[in-house]
């Protein structure tokens, strides 16, 4: 299945990624669904990933999400984010998608980043509209300088993705040779329907992930692996 991989890479000019928790568990960031770890195995995500928990406890919302951003200090790209950018040098384009909040693409130093789900390490402020970058403690109810409360810059649960973000991610998705899919559960929309405009748009669609999801049954060819491992596999190939 590797050398299918390698062989279907090897005519590509435009490669585009979409990826989801999976491929920063391995950096050691925990995913949303996975049966023992998974962040929704011990929270509900209208506890803590919807504009209503916030308006209702935001104290609350805010501890996990001053948790989450701590630990963004301490993780960092694996093998797979760096092969993902390296593979900028090889390909004309290397777009990459992702649901992840966590920035470790960037930091891998992958150049097209469309991050629809907004980002861990910006807050903005609620009244205003105000966006700043920081992982400082900003405490656990934090103020803008305009006094209206912060929030996190993540996209919550029946909210709108980022101005432009699902255009930006569509076109990437329709202009490429080959969409990978890489440790995502393929059910939170809209990101989940990319694999679907890619193979309606004649990509071949490579997904990777230990276990089958609902992208699976359209995938050309599915790799049941860890993403770290099998990016190397594949990027040895090449
Ligand atoms: P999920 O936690 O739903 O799915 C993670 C996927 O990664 C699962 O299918 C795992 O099998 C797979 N996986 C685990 N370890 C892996 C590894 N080492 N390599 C490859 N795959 C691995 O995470 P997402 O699909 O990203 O949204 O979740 C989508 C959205 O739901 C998140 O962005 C978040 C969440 O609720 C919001 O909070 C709005």
């Amino acid at each position: 299945m590797i050398e299918r991989v390698v062989d279907i890479l090897r005519s590509a000019r435009i490669v585009t990624v979409s990826s989801g928790a999976g491929m920063s568990a391995e950096s050691g960031v925990e995913t949303f669904r996975d049966a023992q770890t998974g962040v929704w195995t011990k929270f509900r995500p209208e506890d803590l990933a919807t504009p209503e928990a916030f308006a209702r406890d935001p104290r609350f919302v805010w501890d996990w999400y001053r948790a989450r951003r701590a630990k963004l200090g301490e993780v960092r790209p694996h093998r797979g984010h760096e092969i993902l950018a390296a593979w900028q040098q090889r390909f004309e384009r290397v777009a990459i998608i992702t649901q992840n909040v966590d920035g470790l693409h960037h930091r891998a130093g992958s150049g097209e980043v469309i991050e629809l789900h907004g980002r861990l390490d910006v807050v903005r402020c609620t009244g205003c509209g105000h966006e700043r970058q920081t992982l400082e403690d900003l405490g656990p109810d934090p103020r803008c300088d305009c006094g209206q409360r912060l929030r996190p810059g993540v996209v919550w649960f029946g909210e709108m993705l980022p101005p432009d973000a699902f255009e930006a991610a569509q076109e990437a998705t329709e202009a490429c040779d080959v969409f990978f899919v890489i440790g995502t559960s393929g059910v939170v929309q809209p990101a989940a329907s990319l694999a679907d405009f890619a193979r309606a748009g004649g990509a071949r669609v490579i997904e990777i992930n230990p276990d089958p999801t609902p992208i699976t049954a359209i995938a050309d060819v599915h790799l049941p692996m860890r993403c770290g491992e099998a990016l190397a596999a594949i990027d040895q190939g090449l």
